[in-house]
């Protein structure tokens, strides 16, 4: 009997997600888990909502709900879909929760020990009008470089570039929509993933059979322009994981929290322990499966995601574990899929634009979509049907 730890990229909080959400991480990560369990393997499939950053904060602004408030009801309503849509996660966690900040707060710790983090004071919208910096989400402009007009501060949708919030053309707030904004001083965490850059390289190197989808962005990242660039991995938010090394603090550090992208992955490990805990369980049955030194050598790990994940999965996330210098178990196979797109443009959580999972479920029992579905995703496109959903069908 294998043992197959398999994830899917966790979903923001900021609402109930589309088809394409879907398609492209949990129905074809849900597909293997059930797969694997019918071949009689051992099976540990995790999921979470992702819920710190700028897409839960301006979500929760919209509702008109404190951000913590907001999570929780939103966190039950997606658990609710999941279960309806017959998604068998051992575990569905929270990024906010408790096992999250102790991990993210120690990986860091372990980063700054080994001399993988550095401090830089460095240059951030802040917007006059709305009396604070504009970090991630928070601005939008036009990308610099394929000219998307709605990228945002940390990624263009697009192309898939990671962004800085300077380097918009034509940067305005996503709250107000003022352009008032001028570039101040603050003080930042950056992860030396630079340094890292050829270890991540031999790593993806010697993944001779991963999708072509997945090692090109990859090696689109490590080879772009300069080469892999060192990250902040720290923001000026109110919401999220307190900066701090370990359970120390971190002096100069106080009121800041760590960037969304930094704790999201660190997730899939804490949802593994927030689910034995749930169970009852002790700590050594997720340590199992995360830990090559108890007893993780013998897990195979697969990861489903939407191509806009893979630079963080290949090479942030990576980083973190490797620039730890303790035993986790890093990902064997990152399965990633194009956008499912809808009358010709992408699906959009924050702009409501395509069919989401709670609508689909009152015109259709789950089963018929999922077996739709699946042959529909982009990946599995013929040139008759290039992954597009239409509303005229
Ligand atoms: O794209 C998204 O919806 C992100 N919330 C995915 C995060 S995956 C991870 F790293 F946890
Ligand atoms: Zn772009």
């Amino acid at each position: 009997m294998a043992r197959h730890l398999i994830t899917s990229a966790i979903p923001y909080i900021n609402g109930i997600k589309h088809l394409g959400n879907l398609v492209g991480s949990q129905l074809p990560a849900d597909l293997y888990a059930r797969y694997n369990r019918g071949r009689g393997h051992e099976v540990m499939f995790i999921c979470a909502t992702d819920e710190h950053g700028t897409p839960a904060e301006l979500a929760a602004k919209k509702a008109g709900q404190p951000v913590a408030v907001f999570c929780a009801e939103m966190h039950e309503v997606q658990a609710d879909i999941a279960r309806r849509f017959g998604l068998s996660f051992d575990h569905f966690g929270r990024s906010s929760s408790e096992r999250n900040h102790v991990l993210t707060q120690h990986f860091a710790g372990k980063l700054d020990e080994n001399g993988h983090i550095r401090e830089v004071e460095e240059k951030q919208v802040y917007s006059i009008d709305d009396g604070r910096f504009l970090p991630d989400r928070y601005i939008e402009g036009t990308c610099p470089n394929c000219g998307y007009d709605k990228a945002r501060g940390d990624q263009c949708e697009n192309c898939t570039k990671q962004l800085d919030p300077t380097d918009l053309i034509n940067p305005r707030s996503a709250i107000s929509g003022s352009t008032n904004l001028e570039v101040r001083a603050t003080k930042h965490l950056y992860l030396k993933q630079r340094a890292m850059r050829d270890q991540i390289e031999t790593w993806i190197d010697s993944k001779d059979d991963w999708p072509i989808l997945t090692t090109s962005i990859a090696k689109k990242w490590l080879n772009d322009g300069d080469g892999l660039q060192d990250r902040g991995i720290t923001r000026d938010l109110d919401w999220g994981i307190p900066v701090k090394k370990g359970d120390q603090p971190w002096p100069g550090m106080e009121g800041k929290v760590f960037y969304v992208w930094f704790d999201a992955p660190i997730e899939y490990i804490a949802a593994t322990a927030e689910g034995t805990d749930a169970k009852g369980q002790p700590d050594s049955e997720w340590r199992r499966w995360w830990r090559l030194d108890e007893g993780a050598e013998d897990v195979t790990y697969t990861q489903f995601m939407g191509k806009d994940n893979v630079p963080f999965h290949t090479l942030s996330f990576p980083a973190t574990i490797i620039g730890s210098n303790e035993p986790w178990k890093l990902v064997d196979y990152i399965k990633s899929f194009n956008y499912l797109t809808y009358d010709g443009g992408q699906f959009s959580t924050s702009q409501g634009r395509g069919v989401f999972m709670d609508q689909a479920l009152s015109i259709l029992p789950a089963d018929y979509w999922r077996w739709w579905l699946c042959p529909t995703r982009p990946n599995r496109a013929t040139a008759s049907s290039p992954g597009t959903i239409s509303s005229n069908r």
